[in-house]
């Protein structure tokens, strides 16, 4: 197991979280928000579905998003063996922040062993629930992406899917991704970054909250600083689908310096031009 130690399983999700010690950056209004059992309930039929074509216009669906995820995943990781018919089939990949589940069912549906991490119980246990109906199996985690409760090297991909705008510490939570994902794994984050015009004006008042929206760039520079070289990004408005790779051996690229595969492109292009990678294993 991928564990850094034993938890006690509670309620059908393993509970590693750490508490508030102190040590680790707090949850603001949004976590206190994310705990309420009729939010974990709403927030997948009544919001994650409709976000991406609300926040971009209609530029982008989460069909889509769900779609590049695959597509980018699947195109350089695989299946562990070449031939396999599910295109993630022996891949371990964690959810971070994964509320009631999107991104895990999404994978283990294309073969991949998930493990679910959320800080709040309320979400997992709709998430478990979800994932049973759907006859897909997933290890849900309590837990806090600052202080990730998983040894070293443990994944082939980390995926993260809006949280990113909810991290007290982006920067640490991403070296914390970093770290547990294997070297050349793959980080996947999708998320709204900094608005101008009158979005920004919304912005403001979320970051009231708790919420943070970075620039692309500030993203790239904390995915550098935790050894993360960029391979795709595609920008649809004020939302960035990216993806990054861990060292393998290479220096982590500068933003001013983007690697072959980067990309910025129009919706249409995001899965279509997955294939013309290679495969990181
Ligand atoms: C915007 S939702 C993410 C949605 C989900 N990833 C998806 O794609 O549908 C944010 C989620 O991240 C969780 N979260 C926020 N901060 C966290 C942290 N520090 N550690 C773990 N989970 C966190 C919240 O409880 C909430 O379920």
């Amino acid at each position: 197991m991928p564990f850094d130690r034993a938890y006690p399983v509670r309620d059908g999700f393993v509970d590693a979280h750490p508490g508030r010690s102190g040590r680790l950056p707090a949850r603001g209004a949004a976590g206190w928000v994310n705990d309420l059992a009729p939010t974990a309930w709403a927030y997948e039929p009544l919001w994650r579905h409709r976000s991406l074509s609300i926040l971009t216009m209609g530029a982008a669906t989460t069909a889509h998003e769900l779609r590049t995820l695959r597509a980018w995943l699947a195109a350089t990781l695989g299946p562990v063996e070449a031939g396999a018919p599910e295109p993630l089939a022996g891949r371990r990949v964690l959810d971070v922040g994964c509320s009631s589940g999107l991104y895990a069912r999404t994978l283990v549906a294309d073969g991949a062993e998930a493990f679910a991490l959320d800080a709040s119980a309320a979400f997992l246990r709709v998430g478990r629930r979800r994932a049973e109906r759907a006859g897909l199996a997933a290890t849900w985690v309590r837990g806090d992406a600052h202080a990730l409760p998983f040894v070293d090297d443990a994944f082939d991909a980390a995926v993260v899917g809006a949280t990113l705008n909810e991290f007290g510490d982006p920067a640490r939570a991403v070296r914390e991704l970093a770290r547990v994902v294997r070297p050349a794994g793959l980080v996947w984050t999708m998320f709204a970054s900094r608005a101008g015009g009158p979005g920004r004006a919304v912005q403001v008042l979320l970051e009231r909250g708790g919420l943070r929206f970075p620039a692309p760039e500030a993203v790239d520079d904390w995915a550098a600083a935790a050894g993360l070289a960029p391979l795709r990004r595609a920008n649809h408005g004020p939302v960035a689908f990216a993806l990054y790779r861990k060292g393998a051996g290479a220096p982590p690229l500068a933003v001013s310096s983007p690697s072959p595969g980067w990309e910025a492109g129009p919706a249409s292009a995001d899965a279509s031009g997955a294939a013309a990678h290679s495969s990181a294993t």
